[in-house]
């Protein structure tokens, strides 16, 4: 593999490619690696190799002409990628993938970034390293040029060690010990002195699981789960923000057609679809807001219907997502609910399918990791302009660039909670 680093900055790369693994992987030729710099591919007299960017603005573009003829100069099967912020977030997948290319360019940008017609010109994979900007991609490619190179057959020490690392088994990788067996109170795991090899790699799967739902749980899903995997990781404790969730459903004050402040009916399928999406993700509660006594009698009856009448003994499940349900007069009294059980006045969410949100759904999982949160949802055609007023912040429409914004509210709370909730496992 040979990696061909376009840069202004040569002299950058000196220390980390002389030691450790990449030291001696370029010594014993598993890795070649050329610095090429656009400055030795200039005419003029200053060798310039940026200019004021058109437009005003601060800070200078990187020119064209250098970096294209330093391009020029790479042979032609060359995988080109340009490091950059606005890339494609490099992963173990992408470096496994790189791993097989023969010739790879790394192009990094400095200063304010390279002339955009760079991307019309050249076919170029752009690839970022995170989402926060560095002085110039050459932090960037030393990451990726070490992710690639772990792939390399004699590059680590023992072939089978890169398979046995984080991410490469789709797990965050299990703890490591050395000796001594016990520092400052803290022993080794009795398992890992057992010589019992079975049991060992039984607990290391294990602990790979327990890291990874404790600090990963979004990559969780997508990894092929044995049934003993999923059984074990059933039974561990997890952290549940979603505990911390309430959801209020209002149906009064909300608007009419006329945008008047009015009061509607209960839905029966709002009822239970919104209280199936309670339980499946754990919420804290449902309160079903309504200050018309006959609709609160009705909500009641049905509630006793499902949860312990005739509809809960034929079918459990739809009791227990039921009994997530409470009926009160108005909002205030679900704020008052949640107070008394948790301890805590919530801070309260209100939802709409029009109008600008001042709070994402990732902010509201912050939020919930220390506070609950009541999401108030509207029926009829939205929320009165009063209950904005008074709520701590607005969740934005679910699809906030379409011109059509009429999801029914069961939708609507089923897409926000998972977006809200959904990499918890
Ligand atoms: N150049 C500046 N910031 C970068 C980043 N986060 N990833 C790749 N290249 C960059």
């Amino acid at each position: 593999m040979h990696f061909y680093i376009i840069t202004l900055f040569p002299e950058y790369f000196e220390s980390p490619l002389n030691c450790g693994l990449m030291g001696k992987a370029l010594q014993n030729n598993i890795l070649e690696i050329s610095r090429i710099n656009p400055r030795d591919f200039t005419l003029d007299r200053h060798r310039s190799v940026d200019d004021r960017p058109y437009g005003g603005g601060p800070g200078m573009v990187m020119l064209l002409e250098p970096i294209i003829k330093s391009l020029k100069s790479l042979p032609q099967d060359c995988t080109k990628i340009m490091l950059t912020p606005k890339g494609r977030l490099m992963d173990q997948e992408m470096a496994a993938g790189l791993s097989r290319e023969k010739n790879i360019a790394l192009v990094c940008g400095r200063y304010e970034g390279i002339d955009a017609r760079l991307e019309d010109l050249v076919d170029l994979e752009l690839v970022s390293i995170g989402d926060y900007v560095l002085n110039g991609g050459e932090t960037a490619a030393l990451c990726i040029m070490e992710a690639v190179s772990r792939f390399l057959p004699g590059f680590l020490g023992k072939q089978e060690s890169v398979g046995e690392e984080s991410f490469s088994s789709g797990l965050l990788e299990y703890p490591h010990y050395t000796r001594p067996e016990a520092y400052a109170g803290f022993r080794v795991p009795e398992v890992l002195l057992s010589g019992d090899h079975g049991r060992i790699a039984r607990w290391r799967r294990q602990k790979a699981l327990e890291n990874t739902l404790k600090l990963r749980p979004e990559i969780l899903e997508s990894q092929h789960l044995t049934p003993e995997d999923l059984d074990f990781t059933r039974n561990l404790q997890r952290l549940r923000p979603g505990r911390n969730l309430f959801i209020s459903l209002l149906h009064h004050p909300v608007k009419n057609k006329m945008g008047q402040d009015s009061t509607t009916s209960l839905t029966n399928l709002d009822i239970h679809d919104i209280a199936r999406v309670c339980a499946t993700y754990g919420l804290g509660g449902y309160f079903l807001c309504t200050p018309l006594l006959d609709q609160q009698n009705l909500a009641r009856r049905l509630l006793e219907h499902w949860t312990q009448g005739a509809g809960a003994r034929a079918n459990p499940d739809r009791a227990r997502a039921l009994s997530t349900v409470r009926v009160v007069h108005c909002l205030q009294d679900a704020v008052q609910y949640v107070h008394n059980l948790t301890g805590e006045c919530p801070c309260i969410v209100a939802t709409s399918a029009s109008g600008p949100g001042d709070i994402s759904c990732r902010q509201v999982l912050k939020h919930l990791r220390t506070k609950p949160v009541l999401m108030v949802l509207g029926t009829g055609y939205g929320l009165s302009r009063s209950v904005l007023q008074d709520a701590d912040h607005m969740l934005g429409p679910v699809r906030f660039l379409e011109g059509y914004n009429h999801l029914s509210v069961r939708s609507a709370a089923s897409i926000i909670v998972d977006r809200i909730l959904g990499d918890y496992a």
